[in-house]
């Protein structure tokens, strides 16, 4: 069944009834201030770190789910109801959700009363708005009071939710005509307070929970507003919370519009008190007397409209395939932002405190969002690197406040520092900014051990070629880009982290894939050496290649498709002599990926038994058979039940390696079978089995051993939407950012008749039309810029030139 459409025009999804099948989420902030919003407003907010600083209060795991969030109770003549729909489950003779770029609207209706909620958080500021708007359409008077409901948090999420002998006893307040100021511990250590505020004078207010609900009541059934009356409560201790009471008398036909600000406001140590006992409220004054009308708020909108306008337009896709052009035009791009901003912190899935900024995730990330801010994908790069320790491997995580790397998950995922150098990679084919590479980097957060960025990446080089086992293939260490195999781990106790615990490293445990991954990014660091007159260092570098190749030639190779590992024992993992887990995803997509076995046949043949044997009507699985039994020697991957997560899990992170692999064959119709498997736009309509939101990719869709096979968990925060952006963008429409320029390479379905591309790069913008009237699968026959034909090698090469000059360059490709 169906729970909306997309609405191209407006980069809109419309979701038109809120009893989701999961909720359904949008991101609103794309600086330091950001909120999780679900189509029935619920979710939360925080600045910066969603742990460290959240302003609003959320229950995960919660019965019933989602509740919580920024709600609005409205009361018309004794009928109480929820215009979200939800906490109160009211009935609505209208309802509308439309989640855009950084805002979500939704709109109701019940007995005549309209109501509609915009939300957004504005550039370079640090608050929610919610602009909320009353429409009498009835034919008569009405008297309407409106109550407003947010619950604080105490700031630091995990504290909030574990620390009760403390908490009960601290929460504090402030109010201030229609301002309700949040000041728990504001006291002593901390500087900051939020403020939830409205632009009209109000009848009453609100700052006590147990007051406004009753204290056995829910959200479902506020007291206040069943009493019609706000009882002016100020919290003491206990769940402080933020309620306005508003009466608003409308005519038939008139409307009013309020505007609601949740803010986040910081005071210098010394200019903390306006008085004693009292804060400063001159931040908050600045902040909310921007936003004091309904026009400053629709001017602060059209402003994130503009952002995000020319955001995308830097990238932009029309095609007859609709599904395929709206997620790599807006809502791809849109989820590698989201990723770029939140790495795997904060999502319905991802509780905020527990993980910070991952090392490998976020040079992934990078690949997906360095076209749209390459500053920003810049100043990312030297963040991270500066958590890379001297010999080249790294902190896993670090914390996004602070930038440190993260102490407790320590280091030792080999396949780490291979990523910094494919981040990096991408960036300079990006910006052809070699300076990069000069800048000097903190190792290990340390400033005295600062050497420049390019000896970051020969020392990432070198730790894989330093760090092989009795193969010649590199060591896997905790564990390599699956978390979850954990070869040098044998946890036996419950409730250890597989992926902290004391690790053996047995010197013998070995991953294909990170020799795969080695063999597709080492080129590129060989070949930045080169263009950086270090060509003694490329020669190293093409020679440790060539070896790991031949290492993969020897010993990654089962006969019909890549090994993915070999044990502590040095027994053989995904080949046809295991029991369950015979043959793996990532090792064969990325071996393809390295152009591994292209001359020979074994890719095709590799290729060719990943169809065979990890396919599924919802995209490829990671693995078969799925483990039955919990495997000391293998880690946390055979602790799933089969078909979840990394054991034998649709893992949509791994499914565009496939499809890269498959363009590298120049198979196209296969090539788009695996992109639009998982793309989740073609699933709308199998929204009840799917759940969650189709307009973002998901982690990890169920696979075909688990009972629920096709559901889909973990939306957002994942790193399948930076490899299904790189596969659709780069390798199926083929417009590709190369050392040189801008290739062209396109490998699409042969009933594709053709497909514009509009990209800037390098400073100028190129319009490109692909004509497929051949119905090929890949090929060119001609290339046209602006009115000239590429002919020789440059047709060949098929790299359009930097041209830098801020101007619109056509680009005809007929294939053929
Ligand atoms: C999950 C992985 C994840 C890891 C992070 C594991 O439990 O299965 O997908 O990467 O935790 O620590
Ligand atoms: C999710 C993690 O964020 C990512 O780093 C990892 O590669 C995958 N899980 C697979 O385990």
């Amino acid at each position: 069944m169906q729970y909306g459409y997309f609405d191209d025009n407006a980069r809109e999804y419309v979701i038109t009834r809120p009893d989701t099948p999961y909720p359904w989420i949008n991101y609103l902030g794309c600086e330091d201030f950001f909120g999780l919003f679900s189509n029935t407003s619920g979710g939360y907010c925080f600045y910066r770190d969603a742990r460290m600083l959240r302003l609003t209060r959320y229950r995960y795991n919660n019965v019933p789910t989602d509740a919580g969030g920024r709600y609005f109770y409205l009361r018309d003549e004794g009928d109480v109801w929820t215009p979200s729909w939800m906490p109160m489950k009211s009935a609505l003779d209208r309802y509308e959700c439309r989640h855009g770029m950084g805002y979500s609207k939704i709109s109701s209706a019940r007995n005549g009363l309209a109501f509609s909620q915009v939300s957004f958080v504005p550039l370079h500021d640090t608050c929610e708005i919610h602009k909320v708007t009353l429409t009498n359409e009835s034919n008569i008077d009405k008297r309407i009071d409106m109550f407003s409901f947010i619950e604080f948090c105490l700031w630091n999420a995990n504290d909030d939710m574990t620390n009760f002998q403390r908490n009960f006893s601290i929460g504090e307040v402030e109010i201030d005509g229609s301002r309700i100021y949040h000041k728990t511990e504001y006291r002593e250590r901390r500087n900051h307070y939020a403020v939830w505020a409205v632009n009209v004078p109000i009848e009453g207010f609100d700052t006590d929970r147990q007051t406004f609900l009753g204290l056995y009541n829910g959200f479902d059934h506020p007291q206040t507003v069943f009493d019609g009356e706000a009882k002016n409560s100020a919290a003491s201790g206990w769940a402080p919370v933020g309620s306005h009471h508003i009466k608003a008398r409308l005519a038939p036909g008139e409307s009013k519009t309020f505007v609601f600000v949740l803010g986040y406001c910081e005071n210098h140590e010394d200019q903390k008190w306006e008085r004693p006992g009292v804060i400063n409220k001159k931040p908050a004054n600045t902040l909310l007397e921007k936003y004091d009308t309904p026009i400053a708020a629709d001017k602060a909108l059209a402003a994130l409209n503009e952002y995000w306008k020319s955001l995308l337009g830097r990238f932009t896709v029309d095609a007859e395939d609709k599904k395929m052009a709206r997620m790599a035009g807006i809502w791809n791009q849109y989820q590698c932002m989201v990723t770029f901003n939140m790495s795997r912190s904060a999502s319905y899935f991802e509780s905020g405190i527990g993980r910070g900024m991952g090392f490998r995730d976020s040079n992934q990330d990078l690949l997906g969002f360095v076209h749209l801010v390459p500053e920003r994908a810049r100043s990312r790069i030297l963040d991270i690197a500066a958590t890379q320790f001297p010999d080249g491997s790294a902190y896993h995580q670090y914390q996004p406040l602070t930038k440190r790397g993260n102490n407790e998950v320590g280091s030792g995922f080999n396949d780490d520092p291979l990523w910094l150098i494919c981040g990096v990679a991408a960036y300079i084919k990006e910006t052809g900014d070699y300076g990069i590479l000069n800048e000097k980097v903190p190792f290990d957060n340390n400033e005295t051990l600062a050497d420049t960025l390019f000896v970051h990446l020969k020392r990432s080089f070198d730790y894989t070629v330093t760090h092989v086992g009795p193969h010649g293939l590199p060591l896997i260490g905790r564990a390599d880009w699956n978390d979850c195999l954990n070869l040098n781990c044998f946890s036996k106790t419950p409730g250890e982290s597989f992926q902290t615990t004391a690790n053996y490293e047995s010197g013998v445990a070995e991953s294909v894939l990170i020799a795969a991954i080695f063999a597709f990014t080492g080129p590129d660091y060989a070949e930045i050496c080169r263009r950086t007159n270090r060509a003694e260092e490329a020669e190293y570098a093409e020679k440790a290649i060539a070896k790991m190749i031949e290492a993969i030639d020897q010993h990654g190779w089962d006969g019909s498709w890549f090994l993915r590992a070999y044990d502590a024992y040095g027994k053989k993992i995904g080949s046809h002599e295991c029991e369950d887990g015979k043959i793996f995803i990532e090792s064969n997509g990325f071996a393809v990926m390295a152009d591994i076995g292209i001359n020979d046949g074994r890719a095709r043949k590799a290729l060719d038994s990943v169809k065979e044997h990890l396919e599924s009507p919802y995209g490829i699985v990671l693995l078969q058979p799925a483990y039955k039994d919990y495997h000391l020697e293998l880690g946390e991957v055979s602790s799933y039940p089969p078909g979840y997560k990394e054991n034998a899990g649709i893992f949509c992170h791994n499914n565009p390696w496939v499809t890269i692999a498959e363009t590298r064959l120049g198979r196209g119709n296969r090539a788009f079978e695996t992109y639009a498997k998982i793309c989740p736009a073609y699933r709308e309509d199998d929204s009840d089995l799917r759940r969650l939101e189709p307009y973002v990719y998901a982690q990890m869709v169920a696979g075909k051993d688990a009972v629920r096979h096709g559901e889909a968990k973990n939306s957002w925060l994942t790193g399948t939407a930076a490899w299904t952006f790189v596969s659709i963008s780069q390798y199926i429409l083929g417009v590709r950012p190369v050392f040189d320029g801008l290739m062209i390479d396109p490998c699409i379905p042969s009933s594709m008749k053709g497909f514009t591309v509009t990209r800037h790069f390098r400073g100028a913008d190129y319009h490109i039309t692909v004509d497929n009237g051949a119905g090929v699968e890949k090929g060119i026959k001609s290339i046209m810029v602006d009115g000239n034909y590429l002919d020789g090698e440059a047709l060949k090469k098929a790299v359009l030139p930097v041209f830098g000059d801020g101007k619109v360059h056509k680009i005809v490709v007929v294939m053929g």
